[in-house]
């Protein structure tokens, strides 16, 4: 079958079918999958997902949205790394019958190449286009695409014709994840992956949109949120803590999209970002040119936001560089960038902690991703949370956090729509207090002053005061009444 898109010669005799491809892939194997939010295979999962003929797969992937719906409704699936955003992979995973593993997205590429993981039987990878070089063109994400194609016994690609040629010349592979980068748009290494082409058994072309995403609309909580984080950051820069053209991490979610999109109102121009994700909320802020460099591994566009940034493409192009995973959360990059970086928490403690995962501390959302990478390693620690949850139900700060993705130790301030603490400096009571002041929600703000109150009686002086019999009592109440909030 000829295709244009496929340039290499040697390999044109491994084009298949997606079924002839997914003979390859046998049950009980380990499959490593490109896709960050975007830039998933899409013709190949779809086989796996037809029912009777997989089971017992571990699927690793850097992000995965797209095909995961099928593939988790299929049963094929019996173990997932290391980061989904799926409804159906979740509620699996929440009934027992996905095994889980979360990992710190930043160490994923380093743990594929140890072998962690056991041995990557097939990648099945999504790309633009093969050269006649046999480089492989990438698609709308990296991820881990470079470590799997390193460390797979086989590899599979889909060549998928819905993604424009444009994307062509905006990925940077290779170069030490280690070494700092000279700036955020220095290039490297080469615009495409490289395989050795023994590896290769099957291409197949596809030509499949991506699908769909859903964009949190702008409202009064993020409007507020987005007005704390801008008070923060004016500190920042007249205290001179902060360059002008500061650097900005922005994490997933529905928040933190909004949130940035409200930078357009700070008056702030020629801001960069090095972030894991680039998303609508960000590539308005290029083209207003609010952001003027940016460096990625995923381009987490809505199918609007991915109309406009190839009605660009030449524009965002000089602005956006996508790189592999390994890079773009690596610690010694975020370090050496002195990062701004804001992530999404669920729930705050009132001493700092953070839950990023974990509903009422038992059900997994999504997973860590890399909002412990960033905030880490960060110059400034920023979480951000709207102040309650479920029609004000939940307080999304809490006397103790069910779950820890984040301690205290990585958060420098949390903002509400209500405030923002600072927490750098100050002993765990001044913390408890800052955040209950300027972060908690007006209802929950005395029950949390008494909780504080009370646990620091029944302590006595102590470092971090708590009454252990009823630390999680906020959470038992919404489970058996409906809310937390005290009858
Ligand atoms: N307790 C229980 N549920 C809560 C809650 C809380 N304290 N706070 C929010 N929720 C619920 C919401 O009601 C919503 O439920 P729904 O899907 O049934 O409507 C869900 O959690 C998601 O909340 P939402 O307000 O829509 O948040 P979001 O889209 O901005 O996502 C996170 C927030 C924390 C889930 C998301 O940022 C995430 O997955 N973070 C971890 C990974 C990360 O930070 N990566 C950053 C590096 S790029």
């Amino acid at each position: 079958m000829y295709c244009e898109r496929m340039q290499c010669a040697a390999l044109e005799n491994r084009i298949l079918c997606a079924e002839e491809a997914a003979a390859f892939i046998k049950p009980g194997m380990i499959i490593g999958m490109s896709g960050f939010s975007t830039g998933a295979p899409k013709a190949i999962p779809l086989e796996l997902a037809k029912p009777g003929k997989f089971h017992d797969l571990t699927v690793i992937q850097g992000a995965g949205r797209g095909m995961l719906t099928e593939l988790a409704q299929s049963d094929a699936v019996s173990r997932y790394i290391a980061f989904q955003w799926c409804r159906e992979m979740r509620d699996m995973i929440n009934a027992g019958k996905i095994a889980f593993s979360d990992v710190h997205l930043g160490q994923l590429s380093d743990k594929l190449r140890a072998g962690v993981f056991g041995k990557v039987d097939c990648a099945v990878i999504a790309c633009s286009g093969i050269r006649e070089d046999g480089g492989i063109i990438p698609s709308l994400s990296l991820g881990i695409n470079d470590a799997l194609l390193e460390c797979a016994e086989k590899v599979l690609l889909e060549i998928n014709l819905a993604v424009p040629t444009a994307i062509t010349g905006i990925h940077d592979v290779g170069g030490s994840a280690l070494c700092p980068l000279g700036g955020i748009l220095e290039r490297r290494g080469e615009a495409v992956l490289r395989c050795d082409p023994e590896k290769i058994a099957g291409i197949v072309i596809t030509q499949a949109e991506e699908p769909e995403i859903d964009i949190r609309d702008t409202d009064a909580v993020c409007r507020g949120i987005a007005k704390q984080v801008r008070a923060l950051l004016d500190g920042e820069l007249a205290a001179k803590r902060l360059p002008a053209e500061f650097t900005l991490q922005a994490g997933v979610g529905g928040v933190a999209n909004a949130v940035l999109r409200e930078f357009s109102e700070g008056g702030h121009k020629n801001l960069k970002m090095f972030t894991e994700v680039l998303a609508d909320g960000a590539l308005g802020l290029i083209a207003a040119g609010v952001i003027s460099e940016a460096s990625t591994t995923a381009l987490d566009l809505s199918l609007k936001g991915l109309a406009a940034f190839f009605a660009n493409a030449a524009f965002y192009k000089e602005h956006i560089v996508l790189r592999p995973l390994g890079t773009s959360n690596s610690a010694s990059q975020i370090t050496a960038m002195g990062l701004v970086a804001i992530n999404t928490a669920l729930e705050a403690d009132i001493y700092g902690n953070i839950n990023s995962t974990h509903v009422l501390g038992v059900d997994m959302l999504n997973g860590i991703g890399g909002s412990n990478d960033f905030c880490r390693s960060a110059k400034l620690s920023v979480f951000i949370t709207p102040a309650t949850a479920k029609n004000g139900d939940i307080s999304c700060i809490v006397p103790m956090v069910p779950h820890v993705d984040s301690s205290e130790h990585d958060t420098d301030i949390i903002a509400t729509e209500y405030g923002y603490a600072d927490l750098r400096g100050k002993s765990p009571k001044e913390r408890a207090r800052a955040i209950i002041e300027n972060c908690a929600h007006p209802d929950y703000r005395a029950p949390l002053l008494d909780y504080f109150s009370s646990a620091s009686a029944l302590c006595g002086p102590c470092q971090t005061p708590h009454d252990l019999s009823k630390a999680l009592s906020w959470h038992s109440r919404f489970l058996k009444t409906g809310t937390m909030k005290q009858a």
